[in-house]
């Protein structure tokens, strides 16, 4: 079955060419196996939210608690991710993430709409809640990235919470990291690394975020994928939106939420695209000992994930129907690679 379907891949990448942006998708694509999954049918024009690792369940709550105030797809994906920053148990997002190597605790994220308006922070410090203030990078400012101190400033100009974010339980971890100072990105961080974010609402707006403090003991300085528009998150109202968790350099290296939404305006579905753009990072370079996963909302409702390894699940809500509950799953993408 493997070997058949990989003799199945090689034929196709030979007739669509490289299958890079500009080819056209080859429509004989056969959807990979998807273990594990229960394939819900979305109905274009109803709400979904989508988020990536356990700690989207309750983002996709409180998204939806956004939606039911009268709040648009933006006011979800603002929702989620606040929520997510605010827990201070989660090692990866917000206060309680875990520091650089010299104990600083510096935060990326980034949001955009269905109109391609985009806000990014990268490399901010103190800032409990970075996924608002790159919301304010992108209707309050000119601009769509502010960093480092610069972006804390805009912060305390907005009067935006400021407060130290290293928590006793990262500062232990640290330390103890501090003995060997191995440098080594963990597969699936406890299973919640990064929270990226998509959701449509009842009109048919997408919109998506990202927010993280990175990967564990980075060097002071270090950037990754998530603030980068492109790269940790790409949102194209007309065509879909797509996130990325992970190593953020092999993200980066690819472009990965691009090129999904890419992949996805030439036809592929959402979980084809992100199953595509896993096979990019899989042929660029070696992945025994780093994982992405992507996750896709397509325009359609229908939404996709993928990852290099097992291990990487996402959180999807929808209405069922007019007036009916929010069905909610976790869906654990467990089939990871080729
Ligand atoms: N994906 C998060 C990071 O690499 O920083």
């Amino acid at each position: 079955m493997a070997s058949t379907r990989r003799t199945f891949l090689t034929q196709a990448a030979a007739i669509a060419g490289t299958l890079g942006i500009g080819a056209r998708w080859n429509q004989a694509w056969t959807h990979p196996p998807r273990v594990g999954i229960n394939p819900v049918v979305v109905e274009e024009g109803q709400a979904v939210m989508t988020s990536t690792w356990n700690h989207g369940m309750l983002a996709n709550d409180a998204g939806f608690q956004a939606l039911d105030a009268g709040g648009s797809a933006l006011d979800m994906i603002e929702a989620g991710a606040r929520l997510v920053e605010s827990d201070a148990e989660g090692l990866s997002v917000g206060i309680g993430g875990l520091p650089d190597r010299d104990g600083n605790v510096t935060l990326d994220a980034c949001i955009m709409d269905h109109r391609g308006d985009a806000g990014s922070v990268c490399f901010v410090q103190d800032v409990a809640h970075p996924i608002s203030l790159a919301r304010n990078v992108m209707e309050n400012t000119p601009h769509v990235m502010l960093a480092g101190a610069g972006a804390e400033q805009y912060a305390r100009e907005l009067g935006m919470p400021v407060t130290p974010l290293l928590t006793e339980q990262a500062q232990l971890a640290w330390e103890r990291w501090k003995e060997t100072s191995n440098y080594q990105p963990i597969i699936n961080i406890e299973n919640h690394d990064t929270i990226g974010l998509l959701a449509m609402d009842d009109q048919g707006r997408l919109a998506g975020g990202c927010t993280t403090s990175g990967v564990a003991y980075k060097m002071h300085g270090r950037v990754g994928d998530s603030p980068i528009i492109g790269a940790g998150l790409y949102v194209d109202g007309d065509i879909g939106g797509a996130t990325a968790t992970g190593l953020g350099e092999a993200v980066m290296r690819t472009v990965g939420s691009f090129l999904v939404v890419e992949l996805m305006r030439q036809g592929a579905s959402a979980q084809e695209a992100c199953f595509e753009a896993v096979q990019r990072i899989i042929r660029s370079m070696p992945t025994e000992d780093l994982q992405v996963g992507y996750l896709a909302l397509g325009k359609d409702g229908q939404i996709g994930g993928h990852a290099i390894h097992s291990g990487f699940n996402y959180a999807q809500h929808q209405r069922s129907g007019t007036g009916a509950p929010i069905e909610s799953v976790l869906i654990d993408a467990s089939y990871g690679g080729r």
